[in-house]
């Protein structure tokens, strides 16, 4: 089933609605300016893992956040959420390169809530994105990750990623080193 959403009064993408491993329907979405909270709320959650993500913390306030929701249009970025039982259970920002030398490539990040991974939320927000950057003429996706976060790693490979290079030593997790993953995927 597919409907659409607005972001902003001008970006237009579909709403989609998913099954889930667990039998249970999720919809994903565009974020709208009333879901600053929940995104900021689910930002702190998966922050205070420490562990997979290099946000610690929301760095801003609900206010800001509506604000930047309320200016996208879903066109040079876009942020999908994706909802369970009506709640927001993941994310995902995705923006392609602002100059004429890197327009062809989107930059992506993504978090799903730590009770509700492993269900299939991160396929379909992926998916969404992969949908959203053909749309717009994207040529290549580029993300980075940890080389300690096998979940996200496994999920990339699923989708086509494959990866490009790594940094050595380039995070510090509980003090052991960690190398900076670069994954990318052409169309
Ligand atoms: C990475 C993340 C977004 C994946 O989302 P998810 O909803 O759990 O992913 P899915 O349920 O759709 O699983 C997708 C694939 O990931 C892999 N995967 C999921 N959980 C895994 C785990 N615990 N160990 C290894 N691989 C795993 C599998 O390949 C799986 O595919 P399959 O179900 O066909 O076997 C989620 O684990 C998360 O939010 N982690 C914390 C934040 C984070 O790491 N963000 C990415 C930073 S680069």
């Amino acid at each position: 089933m597919k409907g659409t959403t607005t972001v902003g009064g001008a970006g237009r993408f579909p709403t989609n609605r998913i099954r889930l491993k667990t039998g249970t329907t999720a919809t994903i979405r565009l974020a709208v300016p009333d879901d600053a909270q929940a995104i900021t709320d689910l930002v702190n959650v998966v922050g205070a893992e420490r562990r997979f993500v290099l946000r610690e913390r929301a760095t801003w306030t609900i206010g800001d956040e509506r604000k930047t929701l309320e200016a996208a249009d879903g066109r040079e970025s876009a942020f999908f959420v994706v909802e369970v039982d009506g709640k927001i259970r993941g994310l995902l920002n995705v923006g392609r390169g602002r100059w004429s030398k890197d327009a062809h490539v989107a930059t992506l990040g993504m978090s799903c809530h730590p009770d509700f991974r492993g269900i299939g939320l991160g396929t379909a927000l992926l998916s969404q994105a992969l949908d959203w950057a053909r749309s717009v003429g994207v040529k290549k996706v580029s993300l980075e990750v940890f080389s300690t976060n096998a979940a996200a790693i496994s999920l990339y490979r699923k989708m086509g990623f494959q990866e490009e290079g790594r940094l050595k030593g380039h995070f510090l997790i509980d003090d052991a080193p960690v190398e900076a993953v670069f994954m990318a995927l052409w169309f």
